[in-house]
């Protein structure tokens, strides 16, 4: 064990030593610093668990386990969709039906009481809430699902804490070494200057970034809601306790980080503070901590952003530095384009997204526990000859006025007319609940997108039984302010045991992508799409490797497209072969593999 540390320090140690050197290199303290981090490093491995150091053996022998067109993901709360961790040892054979070998949990740490951001403000990053279990519980989770061939992600909160969290306690008690940990700015004037560049994540619900502290003196920043304080990246202490953290978690089973709010670490003046460099550097020496310590660890950039700056979270072939990350505006753009019935700006992102370096891949889904940010689409409508200023705004209202077969909220608009995100569930925003004849089609072609388009698709849990909007939130005054709980509904039951014929016609929909995938290897992460150009405009197609087409029909009425070459194509998905042409039903897709003649 130690000869394989050792082996793997030297492989990485100088990638790691010197991405910290170049963020904190000139402290007088650094080399002692650098010190401590290794000591911290080299007694987490000595303490991880042996079959954990046989997972780390197992993941360096096939490393690209996540990037394989067998590999989808499912991402629920544990009280949602099985009242706690113990229970969800009840959820792995559902689990293991729909094919699922990667699990996101959201935040299941011990967090504030009242109103903590489902989840986003810790209060321990190393404690579980005492409503759905403890470490033990933990422990006992990742090992029966591990058993199951299944991986646990956990979120990360890397950029914050709780306004209880014991750093932030002391840092209200006056103790200095704890308001280090955090960015706290003496007067109105400089957080004047730091707003300048700034964009606000809540402008609803939680406007600016900064929240004044009377017990400290001093405005607090707060990216998020004002109980979630920023933490200070620019001091070592920060990243040497987070380095801690993720290993200590590893060392219990956890194997995937869901690195949230990976963008913001850190702070530049003038800046909008997203996605610095040194929040790169910081990324990437975290990866080499876990390449050196727990190599089976895999890191996920949780950014919502344009894909041009997502992408730059996959680091490059030299500077490695996380393995996944939210493929945000493809997602976006799938919604749009349903919207306009015409592919456009799903055809403009796929051709913006460079191909992810080896290694690391897209995240690719349809919807999560978050909003749909409409603002990731900005560099695509900013070049498109439409760029109207209401095309945006169109989309949105197309999906969140009721006119429309969609039964969609929109988020963070306030009363002003600027356009931020949409909540809902997949089911309701594609015509279920106003029971539309193609709201089936639609969810399938999204879905079908989110499989086919070269990512790890992820499910959000209640999507594979079309699960409508739940709006239980709006009864409950801790809930009240936040729409996003529209679509964070409690798994439904009776749904799984086939009670439902929605659900049934669903799940089959899902169950036959996943086979399908299976089927096509080059559905892989690993082999970038190439969007296909002459189609009609209400189509994307993109090939897959070597002769692999798929199509996909954004609008609502039938089109036929033309097929490359002289061969005969088959569409997997239904078995019917094609020739020259290929009529697509409206919403229609097609996944084809060609046959020489
Ligand atoms: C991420 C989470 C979101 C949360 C925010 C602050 O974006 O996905 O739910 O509100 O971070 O932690």
């Amino acid at each position: 064990m130690k000869a394989d540390y050792d082996l793997r320090l030297r492989a990485h140690s100088d990638r790691l030593d010197r991405t910290l050197e170049t963020v904190y290199g000139e402290r007088s303290d650094f080399n002692e610093w650098l010190e401590r981090l290794h000591a911290m490093m080299a007694a987490a491995a000595l303490a991880r668990p042996a079959h954990l150091v046989a997972l780390d053996a197992k993941r360096l022998a096939a490393p690209d386990w996540l990037l394989q067109s067998d590999t989808i993901g499912y991402s629920a709360y544990v009280e949602r969709f099985g009242a706690n961790l113990k229970g969800l040892i009840g959820r792995i054979p559902y689990l293991k039906r729909l094919g699922v070998r990667y699990l996101h949990l959201l935040p299941f740490w011990k967090a504030r009481a009242g109103d903590n951001d489902g989840g986003f403000a810790v209060s321990d990053f190393l404690a579980v809430r005492e409503d759905v279990g403890d470490i033990q519980d933990l422990v006992a989770l990742t090992k029966a699902l591990s058993e199951a061939g299944i991986a646990l992600c956990g979120d990360l909160v890397l950029n914050h804490t709780a306004d209880d969290h014991p750093w932030a306690l002391a840092a209200k008690a006056g103790d200095r070494t704890a308001q280090g940990y955090y960015h706290l700015v003496a007067d109105n004037d400089q957080v004047a200057a730091w707003e300048a560049g700034l964009i606000e994540v809540f402008p609803e619900t939680a406007p600016g970034n900064f929240t004044w502290n009377d017990q400290i003196g001093a405005h607090v920043w707060t990216t998020f809601y004002p109980f979630q304080w920023d933490l200070n990246w620019s001091n070592p202490d920060v990243f040497l306790q987070m380095a801690r953290i993720v290993l200590e978690l590893a060392n219990m089973g956890v194997e995937v980080f869901r690195l949230d709010s990976a963008a913001y670490l850190w702070k530049r003046l003038g800046a909008a503070c997203k996605g610095e460099p040194e929040s790169h550097l910081l990324l990437q020496a975290l990866r080499a901590v876990c390449d050196i310590v727990a190599p089976a660890i895999r890191l996920k950039a949780e950014v919502i952003a344009p894909v041009c700056e997502t992408v730059a979270f996959l680091g490059g072939e030299q500077a490695p530095e996380c393995h996944l990350a939210y493929h945000a505006g493809l997602m976006t753009a799938g919604w749009a384009s349903l919207a306009e019935g015409d592919a456009d700006l799903a055809r403009r992102v796929l051709n913006d997204a460079p191909p992810p370096p080896s290694g690391a891949g897209w995240v690719t889904y349809v919807r999560c526990h978050d909003d749909i940010g409409w603002m990731t689409l900005k560099p695509q409508i900013d070049q498109s000859p439409q760029r109207a200023q209401g095309r945006l705004e169109a989309i949105s209202t197309h999906f969140s006025s009721g006119l429309t077969y969609a039964r969609g909220e929109s988020f963070q608009t306030g009363s002003g007319p600027g356009v931020h995100g949409l909540n809902g569930m997949a089911a309701s925003l594609l015509g279920f609940d106003a029971g539309d004849a193609r709201a089936l089609d639609r969810l399938s072609l999204l879905y079908g997108l989110a499989f086919a388009a070269g990512g790890m698709p992820l499910i959000f849990m209640g999507d594979e039984l079309g699960q409508s909007n739940d709006t239980s939130w709006r009864a409950d005054p801790v809930r009240a302010h936040e729409g996003r709980w529209l679509h964070r509904p409690m798994f439904d039951e009776a749904a799984a045991n086939g009670g439902d014929d929605r659900a049934t016609a669903v799940s089959g929909a899902m169950a036959q992508l996943v086979a399908a995938r299976r089927r096509l290897p080059a559905l892989a992460p690993q082999t970038a799409p190439r969007v296909r150009d002459g189609l009609p405009d209400a189509v994307l197609g993109f090939g897959r490797g070597k002769g692999v087409l798929c199509l996909f029909n954004f609008s609502e009425a039938a089109v036929t497209a033309d097929l490359p070459g002289a061969g005969r194509w088959r569409d997997l998905l239904t078995g019917a072969d094609h020739g020259a042409t290929i009529d697509l039903a409206p919403l229609g897709m097609a996944w084809l593999t060609v046959e020489a003649l």
